[in-house]
């Protein structure tokens, strides 16, 4: 059994900041309403940048902190609920450019919860000792799915990226604890987003595909703050430990309120439960490892530490990985 370790992480986000006022002059919300039901104040929205282009800025990043060249690269993932294309793949996009010629590269779609599924993934074929250093990045420009017309979804999502660099390395001490992933796809229709491609002649139903998010928002809200819970305390039994033994909770950020109620079901004191949300809004594979770097980087997370990551959305998808940093 090989053990793994995060060597690296890094982020980014467009440089372009809307904040709630700005929203104001576009639909009727407000910055009371918008900061009272989620903690958002603003969200970093693509300009010039692509999903593609901001986890090749991360992937580069990553090669420079943890001193590896792109031929070092086995194994690149992508999250990503809003690729440039169906074909390529961001990941093979991000393979390209980096000249990264010895990695194989897919992308994995699990909405919100896709950074979690990621780490899953790469875990495994690390485990399978197929690949030695492996990039995972959760990546979105969600604004392109935003009916910005539409204020029940639009103050909510922001663009970025964020990612890790896993290597297989039996002199590290073990990464990966344990964990729990369930998907309840009975309840996909609660939440989707960018329908594709165009009806075919043939097809009998003429009426043109929407890219734009439709949220039952209470709904997704009931599912988070009963599923998340059970799935950390789960990950945790898995592993002989209990709350008691995490150092940090790095949930994903899709709104304050939600991950207040989990810390409150998880009786975890909120300075355990970071929170980043004011600044980027909800940024589905991206939040984990956007808020997991910034942690890093404030020496708020350290060498040794039990984190508990906890994603939860589109699918609807749920999964808790416990890892010691
Ligand atoms: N500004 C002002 N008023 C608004 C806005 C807005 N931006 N949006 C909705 N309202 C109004 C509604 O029209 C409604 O008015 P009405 O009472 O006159 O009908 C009222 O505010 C309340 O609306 P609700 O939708 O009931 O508000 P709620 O308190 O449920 O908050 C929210 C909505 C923030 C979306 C909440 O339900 C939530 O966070 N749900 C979870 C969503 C989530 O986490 N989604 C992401 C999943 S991640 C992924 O996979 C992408």
């Amino acid at each position: 059994f090989e053990d793994f370790k995060i060597m690296a992480t890094a982020s980014t986000v467009p440089e372009r900041i809307v904040d709630n006022n700005e929203l104001s002059t576009m639909m009727p919300t407000s910055d009371d309403w918008i900061t009272q039901r989620t903690g958002i104040k603003r969200r970093h929205v693509a300009t010039t940048e692509t999903t593609s282009s901001l986890c090749l800025t991360v992937a580069t990043k990553l090669l420079a902190k943890s001193k590896l060249n792109a031929s070092d690269i086995d194994l690149i993932v992508v999250a990503t609920m809003s690729p440039d294309y169906l074909t390529p793949s961001v990941s093979a996009m991000v393979q390209g450019k980096l000249g990264a010629t010895n990695a194989i590269a897919f992308d994995i779609d699990a909405a919100c919860s896709g950074f979690v599924y990621g780490m899953h993934v790469v875990k495994q074929m690390l485990m399978a000792n197929q690949q030695k250093n492996a990039i995972l990045i959760g990546g979105e420009t969600l604004s392109k799915l935003i009916d910005w017309q539409d204020r029940s979804t639009a103050v909510l999502f922001g663009d970025g990226a964020g990612g890790v660099l896993i290597r297989n390395t039996s002199a590290a001490s073990g990464s990966f604890v344990s964990e729990k992933l369930k998907t309840l796809g009975e309840l996909g229709d609660n939440l989707t987003a960018g329908q594709t491609g165009e009806p075919s002649p043939f097809v009998s139903d003429q009426t043109p595909r929407s890219p734009f998010f439709k949220m039952n928002g209470r709904r997704v809200y009931r599912f988070a703050v009963k599923n998340v819970p059970e799935s950390i305390n789960e990950a945790l039994a898995h592993a002989g430990m209990t709350v008691e033994d995490v150092d940090c909770f790095v949930l994903h950020q899709a709104n304050q309120r939600i991950v207040e109620r989990i810390a409150d079901e998880l009786a975890v004191p909120m300075s355990k439960f970071p929170i980043n949300i004011d600044e980027y809004g909800n940024t589905a594979a991206a939040s984990e490892p956007i808020l997991l770097d910034e942690l890093v980087k404030q020496q708020r997370i350290k060498r040794g530490d039990v984190i508990a990551l906890s994603g939860f959305g589109g699918g609807l998808t749920v999964g808790t990985m416990i890892i010691k940093y």
